[in-house]
């Protein structure tokens, strides 16, 4: 019997799960530290009403048998597929139903779109990236190709036309940075990956994040986009369902690769391998793009955005760099006095009770930076601010 021994090749810990552990390590010897958590990306806003009274319906549906729901469509149920493509028309973007595919969230769509894909393509990945790029593909043995984001490119890399890439990862609005990339930047590397005859993943998470009419939300908003592309997006950021799990990855119908489908393969491969998000999970989805909901959506953005601004606001009086913050709920800070990513995370949890997450955590070249996220409460984040000033100020 021979295991896959790539998984060897791994960090011992995804990113998150050691810093969980740290933090839990350090607040069962501080018992009496009032920690205020700006590390992983989890929302603390509740869902929407209208998403709440769908998940109370979906409940009765279940206790009827006139209504009660077995296995749903692998692929999703239409009611939520229309949904999505009205959501996505209702910003300028027409995308058929039938390219659209409801999934548990984006980070397992994100992984197991790698199933399409033969094991001897080269990867070009950003460096800092979400590790969930980099783990998937190592995990693999693929052969990856880092693409540096640094200070000098305001961590927002382009395509170098000699590299060889087949598959191409791409977020924006970008996490870890928050950086977002303009339409022209997007129109390049479209070009790029359809010269290279690659298949760019392009992960739109924190889309609703993206306020400037002039920043693309999506990448079929690009020209050329529909013979390269697919994208993954997620309600976990847009409509508080980090614990609900639910994300839609779109795959047009035009993609193909060695002479097959892509969206037939995926489909292929979602009804063999998934049976498909809870149904209550999907009625509630489906009332996050109803007008209400959408609505209500707004306001919880809205909240998150002026905590990004408050943090944003705060670096900048502190003479501290950085980037995001803006269209986007991470902010991205250069490390205060050169300090490493990890040095900075003690001298924060330790004397201020923050935590952040390690910019090292998600490459070489996030060495001496430090993520914040905005999802905490306002009354935290004002917290987290004022002892952030007392310490560095
Ligand atoms: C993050 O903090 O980077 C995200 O919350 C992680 C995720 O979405 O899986």
């Amino acid at each position: 019997m021979k295991i896959n021994r790539h998984y060897l090749s791994l960090e011992e810990s995804y990113l998150f799960s050691e810093i969980a552990h740290r933090v839990s390590r350090y607040t069962q010897e501080h018992p009496e530290a009032d920690v205020i958590r700006m590390g992983i990306g989890d929302v603390t806003l509740p869902l929407c009403e209208a998403a709440v009274k769908a998940l109370h319906d979906a409940a009765d549906d279940q206790a009827k048998k006139e209504t009660f729901h077995g296995y749903g469509p692998e692929q999703g149920y239409d009611f939520v597929r229309e949904a999505v493509r009205d959501y996505y028309a209702s910003f300028g973007v027409a995308v058929d139903a039938a390219d659209i595919f409801v999934g548990d969230g984006a980070k397992s769509d994100v992984g197991n779109i790698l199933d399409l894909f033969d094991e001897d393509n080269t990867v070009l990945i950003p460096d800092p990236v979400y590790p969930v790029y980099r783990d998937t593909n190592l995990m693999a043995g693929r052969r990856i190709v880092y693409l540096d984001a640094n200070r000098e490119n305001g961590f927002l890399p382009m395509p170098n036309p000699e590299q060889k890439a087949d598959i191409i990862y791409l977020c924006s609005p970008n996490n870890p940075t928050g950086a977002v990339y303009s339409r022209d930047q997007l129109t390049e590397w479209v070009r790029y990956a359809n010269a290279q005859g690659a298949v760019l993943l392009f992960d739109a998470a924190y889309e609703a994040f993206v306020q400037d009419p002039a920043l693309p939300r999506s990448i079929f908003e690009i020209e050329g986009a529909r013979s390269c592309a697919i994208e993954f997006c997620s309600l976990s950021k847009t409509a508080g369902f980090t614990g609900m799990r639910c994300g839609y990855t779109v795959i047009p119908g035009s993609l193909t690769r060695g002479g097959a489908s892509l969206r037939a393969m995926w489909l292929r491969r979602q009804t063999t391998k998934f049976n498909g998000a809870s149904y209550p999970v999907q009625r509630a989805a489906a009332a996050v793009f109803s007008p209400e909901g959408l609505e209500g959506c707004r306001k919880n953005l809205a909240v998150y955005r002026e905590n990004a601004l408050l943090i944003s606001n705060t670096l900048r009086d502190l003479g501290i760099w950085h980037v995001g913050g803006v269209n986007s709920p991470y902010i991205w800070m250069q490390c205060p006095n050169g300090m490493s990513s990890w040095d900075f995370f003690d001298l924060l949890l330790e004397k201020a009770h923050i935590v952040g997450t390690p910019g090292s955590g998600f490459g070489k070249n996030g060495e001496g930076f430090f993520r914040l996220t905005a999802f905490g409460s306002p009354e935290a984040t004002r917290e987290a601010m004022e002892r952030l000033r007392a310490l560095l100020a």
